[in-house]
């Protein structure tokens, strides 16, 4: 079975081509990320309706190197006739998409794709309605039918694609997932797969976006989390910056707090002459400081969870995820407690967001017996800004 998955719930715009044998092997054929880095980095951060544009702009050309990777792209020789009328409807809100997929439709023929994966949830609505809508076009206009995604879920079960053959291990649950990216910072209860329970999340900052803030602060450039990482990498001795605080490390629930920080590191830069404060000695010092400071607390709630739940694994996702400190601090945490857990988390690429996660978690939401056909009607798909987990 081939499934074609589209994510666009934040600024890059993703599709992927997925093959999945009988026996549950997964296969990438492609998957192509389209960022738009470029354009939010001079506001530090992601304009939504930007977004949205840009999603518009960059659909029908990712999808197009998708197919194309997946050696699905063919010229339209049969001249198939398409009900216009009714995908204009459907993309009345996407104008520029509408006109991008005329012409696509025009010029290349059906793919062989069994089914359509879409993120549905959570994510900026506006950006998750061009994907959804996208999805119900093609979805029409070929008769392939449609599943919703959790962006979530996708996180967590883009682990399934590492390392490879791309096999499930059955194994791993229950586990703790700890989801840290731009827009999420949740602690999840993974009983097995498709029954979850957020047992914590940031009542306000994302973590990723405590990164961003705070290069944005420092004057390191969007997005933070990377920039910050590698300043910390060359970071000497740490005598001259104040400690950040670590907020909510020791209270008993699971949930942070990551706005203080961004507050803390401000409050900092202003403390410290200027001649000192454009150093970028002073920059990779803050940056290791805030590395460490989000770390610490990211750690401390998250092994409380796996020896309060003990689980058979604990599961990274999402683009903090990505963090190399993140990853070899918890790998030192779970020796020094001696805990038998396994620590599981995607290649860089599958941290960020990306379409392959959404095929995943698109897949492990058919119906048993993962009949495609037996589907619900792609009219009945919404966006949902807030969608939750469990
Ligand atoms: O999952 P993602 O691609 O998008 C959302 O769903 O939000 O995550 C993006 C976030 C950004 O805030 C970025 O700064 C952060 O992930 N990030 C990192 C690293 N790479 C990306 N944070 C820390 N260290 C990294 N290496
Ligand atoms: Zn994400």
């Amino acid at each position: 079975m081939k499934i074609l998955s589209i994510e666009t719930s934040c600024d890059d715009t993703g599709i992927a081509v997925l093959e999945i044998s009988k026996n549950g092997d997964f296969n990438i054929l492609s998957n192509i990320v389209a960022s738009q880095i470029k354009v939010h980095q001079k506001y530090g951060g992601v304009y939504p309706a930007m977004a949205k544009r840009e999603h518009q702009k960059n659909l029908i050309p990712t999808f197009i190197k998708a197919l194309r990777k997946s050696n699905l792209l063919k010229n339209n020789e049969l001249k198939q006739n398409f009900d216009f009328q009714s995908l204009n409807n459907i993309l009345e809100r996407e104008p520029e998409l509408y006109k991008n997929l005329v012409s696509f439709l025009k010029k290349y023929t059906k793919p062989n794709i069994d089914l359509i994966a879409v993120t549905n949830g959570p994510g900026l609505e506006p950006c998750l309605w061009v994907g959804v809508n996208f999805a119900k076009a093609i979805s029409f206009a070929w008769n392939i039918p449609v599943v919703p995604a959790n962006h979530i879920e996708g996180h967590i079960l883009v682990n399934l694609l590492n390392p490879k053959p791309y096999t499930l291990n059955p194994t791993l649950f229950p586990a703790i997932a700890l989801v840290v990216s731009g827009g999420h910072t949740q602690i999840i209860l993974v009983k097995k797969i498709g029954s979850y329970k957020i047992l914590g999340e940031t009542r306000d900052d994302a973590a990723g976006e405590c990164f961003d803030k705070c290069a944005k602060i420092l004057g390191l450039g969007y997005p933070g989390g990377p920039i910050i990482a590698k300043m910390a990498e060359k970071v000497g001795g740490m005598s001259d910056v104040p400690p950040l605080p670590r907020p909510m490390i020791n209270t008993k629930d699971y949930d942070f707090s990551f706005s203080g920080l961004k507050t803390a590191v401000l409050y900092a830069d202003r403390k410290v002459d200027p001649s000192t404060r454009l150093r970028a000695s002073y920059k990779r010092k803050m940056s290791a400081e805030v590395q460490q400071a989000i770390i610490d607390v990211l750690i401390k709630k998250t092994i409380k969870a796996v020896k309060d739940f003990k689980v058979k694994s604990l599961i990274l996702g999402g683009g903090v995820s990505a963090n190399q400190e993140l990853k070899k601090q918890f790998q030192l945490e779970i020796e020094k407690n001696k805990l038998k857990v396994k620590l599981i988390y995607p290649a860089p690429n599958l941290s960020t967001d990306n379409g392959a996660m959404i095929a995943v978690a698109g897949f492990y939401h058919l119906p048993a017996g993962r009949q495609v056909k037996k589907l619900a009607n792609w009219k009945k798909i919404n966006a949902n800004g807030n969608l939750r987990i469990d």
